[in-house]
């Protein structure tokens, strides 16, 4: 999935943050607004704000309200794959006055291992929006360790997970009537037409994503409408379709309350507080490390 972050998927996946049946961001930011308080009594003068995946501001600037309720100079250090980075670092800039930012485009793996061995101040990691869905179980008990081992005793996590709800919600948030998912999903043909020179005829493919209640997430796929084949150049490789073959280009895992617990347990993380909206429809986790 960090494929689909180019300036164009990294702008249609904003548009997607807004649309009606796209419920995660909303609820997280309602979640966000109602731990405000709650967050202070964890929080002191010395931490940092490190964010995994930024992307758009909205919600970086709910906890560094938070931060400038105490801190006169406050530190960001977003890590984020996408080069939209340096643009919305700039426009989060020029909302505070006392913001001091270091930013790394990079993976997450790579931005971690630049913070492992950086200073002694304390940091607030935070990986909202449910990204980490995007992993399969097992990559994601492997990055939740690289995020334990990268972290120092006093830090914190911060992680927001997308709950198991009924299908026809997750499947319309992942489908929406505008087609800006369908185009999001499409968008990584362009980009590999673009840059590795590759001959995918867009009209040739369908956005198509189902939920797996067994598995717990969301599949999204590109569809072929017609027996093809499509030459990558640079790669050298010839790619036959058949009519209806699926090609898998993302995971959405979604989680059930009762699972949070031992999932960052297991990991040797201490779990500090759990917060929910309402309809349990979304999760904030505040971790802290043993
Ligand atoms: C950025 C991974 C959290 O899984 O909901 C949105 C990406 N894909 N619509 C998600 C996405 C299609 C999103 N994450």
């Amino acid at each position: 999935p960090k494929f689909f972050y180019d300036i164009k998927g990294s702008e249609l996946f904003e548009k997607i943050c807004s649309l009606p049946e796209y419920y995660p961001t909303r609820t997280e930011i309602s979640i966000l607004e109602q731990l405000q308080e709650d967050l202070l009594e964890y929080l002191d003068e010395s931490f940092r704000l490190v964010e995994l995946g930024s992307g758009s501001s909205t919600k970086t600037r709910l906890i560094l309200d938070i931060f400038e309720k105490f801190q006169s100079k406050m530190e960001y250090f977003p890590i984020d794959i996408s080069d939209i980075l340096a643009e919305s670092s700039e426009i989060l800039q020029s909302h505070y006055e006392n913001l001091h930012i270091t930013g790394i485009i990079d993976t997450y793996e790579g931005g971690l291992e630049f913070l492992k061995n950086y200073d002694t101040k304390k940091n607030l990691i935070i990986f909202l929006g449910s990204s980490y869905g995007n992993f399969s179980p097992e990559n994601g008990v492997q990055f939740l360790k690289k995020i334990h081992s990268t972290m120092k005793s006093g830090d914190l996590f911060l992680i927001g997970l997308d709950l198991v709800k009924d299908y026809s919600i997750l499947e319309s948030a992942y489908n929406d009537s505008k087609g800006v998912t369908a185009a999001f999903n499409l968008n990584v043909l362009s980009r590999i037409n673009d840059e590795l020179d590759a001959d995918f005829d867009l009209n040739n493919f369908a956005h198509h994503s189902v939920y797996n209640e067994q598995s717990q997430r969301i599949e999204m796929y590109l569809k072929s409408l017609t027996n093809q084949t499509v030459v990558i150049s640079q790669s050298n490789i010839t790619i036959p379709l058949r009519k209806d073959e699926l090609i898998h280009t993302e995971f959405s895992h979604k989680f059930k309350p009762s699972q949070l617990n031992s999932l960052f347990e297991d990991i040797g993380f201490e779990v500090k507080h759990i917060w929910c909206d309402e309809k349990k429809y979304f999760s904030l986790t505040l971790l802290s490390k043993k």
